[in-house]
């Protein structure tokens, strides 16, 4: 979010210029630094997923889906929430393609809200929550997560709640956290849904990247299903995010809904990335075992690495992001050190006052990314570990 007025831009979107992740890559690339802010992955996913993709192109399916998703895709789907999660849903009535997580999030808020309803929010949060509902004419209510084990106060929550609240909105696990919502903060979130009748809408882009046990969606806590509107995409889980195939599930009165807004959104994705995505989705458990694992590795690498320079990471329970605080160094802006970091350490991360409104409780925060290769998170370690101590007075000076 920038502050900057942007001329014929409309008054709903003023602020929602540039976003955070274009400024530091844009950083990045003009120092040369490497880059540990950007959210997606540095390596392609599996060969057989890129196969069926060109065969699928080369089988002639290159025209126009079906709007809510090809019909294998739908039940790969289902198949996939029943396999992990012993959740059914009807392939045809209640689950619906759109263009990666991101569409299903703008095609929710803008089909569920009207004007003047609210919507309850954690902060930190990801960064088109609010746009979508300021795009909505909807208000949000935000409710602080707070480092370092990023818990939230259930009576707050239940405070940001009125009369006009429509939807809940919860991402677990948790980007730029790293937290994996605890069951006991699962039942606080699903009563106050309950008690309130209210919609809550989760995104689980992150659900194959749980680093100890399982993700449990909050749909699979009782009574919730049936007011749940289930948010994922396959962009982290197969690291082909540059396909954008994500999906709602969601009981079919929602569903009819999403999909009225859905067909003037974009209609539909990319037909051969579909038919790609329904053969990635049903691989066997040594894929998804293996996603972790390598994962699991990876954010070990990060957080050795951050520790070892003096950054004591928050070690995240899922997601590949990891936080660290900035204090122990001197500094208290985290905004000032991510623009100062990639010309006088070579480095760039992600400051987490970006995903606050209330910016004072995410201002002593830096996000790094770990879905790297390993030779560019040890280029970054070792970076930090060269210049960071010895320019920390430039990047005092880069405050001003
Ligand atoms: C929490 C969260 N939700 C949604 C998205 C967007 O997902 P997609 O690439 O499927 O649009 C991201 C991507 O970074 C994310 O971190």
């Amino acid at each position: 979010m920038s502050s900057a007025r942007l001329p014929h831009l409309t008054a709903k979107l003023q602020g929602f210029g540039t976003t955070i992740f274009a400024e530091m890559t844009a950083l990045a690339q003009r120092h040369g630094a490497v880059n540990l802010g950007q959210g997606f992955p540095d390596f392609d996913g599996p060969e057989f997923v890129k196969r069926a993709a060109i065969a699928a192109i080369e089988g002639g399916k290159n025209q126009y889906a079906r709007s809510h998703g090809i019909p294998e895709l739908n039940l790969a789907i289902a198949e996939h929430q029943k396999r992990f999660y012993d959740l059914a849903y009807d392939p045809e009535a209640e689950i619906t393609v759109m263009h990666g997580a991101t569409e299903v999030i703008a095609s929710t808020m803008l089909a569920l809200l009207d004007v003047g309803d609210e919507v309850v929010l954690f902060e930190p949060f990801y960064d088109s929550y609010l746009a979508t509902i300021a795009l909505a004419g909807a208000t949000p209510k935000v409710v602080t997560l707070r480092a370092p084990g990023f818990d939230f106060d259930p009576a707050a929550l239940a405070a940001a709640i009125t009369p006009r609240t429509k939807l809940l909105v919860l991402n677990s696990p948790h980007n730029p956290s790293g937290k994996v919502f605890s069951p006991a903060e699962l039942e606080v979130v699903a009563q106050l849904c309950i008690a309130h009748d209210l919609i809550a809408v989760t995104d689980e882009v992150y659900e194959h990247l749980v680093f100890d046990g399982r993700h449990v969606p909050l749909a699979s806590l009782p009574g919730m299903r049936e007011r749940t509107i289930v948010i994922s995409s396959t962009g982290k889980t197969f690291s082909f995010t540059g396909w954008k195939i994500g999906w709602a599930c969601a009981p079919a009165p929602f569903t009819r809904a999403l999909r009225a807004c859905h067909q003037f959104v974009t209609f539909c994705n990319g037909t051969p990335f579909q038919y790609a995505m329904a053969q990635a989705l049903a691989t066997g458990d040594e894929f998804y075992d293996g996603f972790v694992r390598e994962y699991r590795a990876r954010r070990d690498r990060l957080c050795d690495g951050l520790a070892s320079v003096g950054l004591e990471p928050l070690v995240p329970a899922g997601t590949y992001f990891v936080c660290t605080d900035i204090r122990p160094l001197g500094f208290d802006d985290d905004m000032a050190l991510c623009r100062g970091l990639p010309e006088h350490v070579g480095v760039a991360a992600i400051p987490n006052s970006a995903f606050y409104l209330d910016k004072a409780a995410g201002r002593h925060l830096v996000r790094w990314a770990f879905c790297k290769t390993d030779a560019v998170l040890d280029a970054g370690i070792a970076r930090l570990r060269d210049n960071l101590r010895k320019n920390l007075a430039r990047l005092h000076g880069a405050r001003t």
